[in-house]
């Protein structure tokens, strides 16, 4: 892709994120990436931006994993433009089926993540997928549950990563984020 696609697409992507304050607690501005979804050419871009990724630093990639909730929003149409699987890391209790199960901290609240023991076999090539990167909680959590699968964790992906927070520090793997704020 030529540096110019690469930045127009990049701030079409830019354009497409509302901040909104206080939400959901009063300090937080959060990061919504709706009106990314309600634009086509925007969405696109996101997956074309991330296509270009994979395909330079992670050509062997055989899984995209997504984390609950907007992970599963990107994920699936990465996947599919990759030509290979997407796997879901759940909140607990909604996936069927023998799971492993990780506790994790958020900006704002606790939780717990989950994954189908059968999702991933040992020694996978996958990349994990999120829409936003904060304190790092969460996809550090997604990394220990494919760490307990065996899987080999190449990296993670997100749209948006909230640098002064450090989460990127955090994980035992590179991440690629779209956008730095
Ligand atoms: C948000 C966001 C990431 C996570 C990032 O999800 O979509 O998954 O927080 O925060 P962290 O880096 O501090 O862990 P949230 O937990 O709010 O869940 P949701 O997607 O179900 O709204
Ligand atoms: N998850 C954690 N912090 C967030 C933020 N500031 N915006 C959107 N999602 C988040």
């Amino acid at each position: 892709m030529a540096d110019s696609s690469r930045a127009q697409k990049l701030d079409l992507v830019f354009q497409h994120i509302r901040n909104v304050p206080d939400f959901p607690v009063k300090g937080i501005v959060f990061k919504d990436i709706c009106p990314i979804l309600k634009e086509p050419k925007a969405l696109s871009a996101v997956i074309d931006l991330f296509e270009e990724h994979v395909r330079k630093n992670h050509p062997h990639t055989e899984l995209i994993v997504g984390v609950d909730a907007r992970g599963f929003l990107f994920g699936p149409l990465l996947a599919q433009r990759l030509g290979i699987g997407f796997v879901l890391v759940r909140k607990k209790g909604k996936l069927p089926g023998p799971t492993v199960s990780v506790t994790y901290a958020l900006e704002y609240a606790t939780a717990e993540a989950e994954i189908q023991v059968d999702a991933v076999q040992a020694g996978q090539n996958v990349l994990i997928i999120d829409d936003l990167l904060a304190t790092g909680g969460t996809l550090q959590a997604a990394c220990e549950l494919l760490k307990k699968q065996k899987a080999q964790v190449l990296g993670c992906l997100v749209v948006i990563e909230l640098k002064d927070l450090g989460g990127a520090e955090k994980l035992p793997v590179p991440v690629f984020s779209l956008l730095q704020c």
